[in-house]
């Protein structure tokens, strides 16, 4: 009787516990290629979950501060005539800043699936470097990504957030410059 009822329990326990560990985050079980914890992904993917709702204001927040920073950058794409403060209401930047937010859609959406990541990573080095995009571009894009969820984001967030994105701009750097 008493063995009925712990042999009725185990699943129900097992499903308990990893829908826990999924929303809470484990500490103790870094990914062996990434090295991210459950608790990194979900700090990453939730906290992601708010910006992906306006694609489009972000990605302009977001390349704005990176081209106030490094107007270098701007040369790369076809809207580099139109002046910085018009950017933000031009159609075509936006459409390019929706993409670009995307982008990390496919990335965050495969944070759990270590192969795809590496994969969906390397193309976005493979793919941009056709395009003039440097190393030193892609550390700064770091950095603004960082400097940007600061103002929003809290501690744990950020902390995640600059472990996720270390691995994952060295990765785009292995696909464009390999
Ligand atoms: C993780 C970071 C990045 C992501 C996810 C990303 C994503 C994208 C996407 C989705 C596109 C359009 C689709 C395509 O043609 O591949 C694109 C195009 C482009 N990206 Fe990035 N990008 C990133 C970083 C950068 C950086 C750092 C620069 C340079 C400062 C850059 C410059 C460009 C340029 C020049 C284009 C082509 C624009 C055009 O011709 O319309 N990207 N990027």
């Amino acid at each position: 009787m008493l063995k009925d009822f712990f042999l009725n329990a185990i699943p129900i326990m097992g499903a308990v516990v990893s829908l826990f560990d999924g929303n809470t985050g484990r500490t103790d079980d870094p990914d062996s290629t990434t090295g991210l914890t459950s608790r990194d992904k979900f700090l990453v993917t939730s906290s992601w979950a708010e910006v992906r709702k306006e694609p489009t204001e972000n990605g302009v927040k977001l390349l704005m501060m990176l081209f106030e920073k490094n107007p270098k950058y701007l040369q790369l794409f076809p809207f580099k005539d139109i002046p910085l403060k018009d950017l933000p209401e031009n159609k075509r930047f936006q459409a390019h800043c929706n993409k670009v937010i995307h982008g990390f859609n496919a990335i965050i959406d495969s944070l759990d699936n270590t192969e795809l990541l590496v994969t969906t990573l390397l193309k976005v080095g493979e793919t941009h470097k056709p395009r003039g995009v440097t190393e030193e571009a892609f550390l700064d894009l770091k950095d603004v990504i960082i400097e940007l969820f600061s103002t929003f984001m809290n501690k744990d967030q950020i902390e995640a957030w600059k472990k996720t994105l270390e691995v994952a701009f060295a990765t785009i750097i292995k696909g464009l410059t390999q």
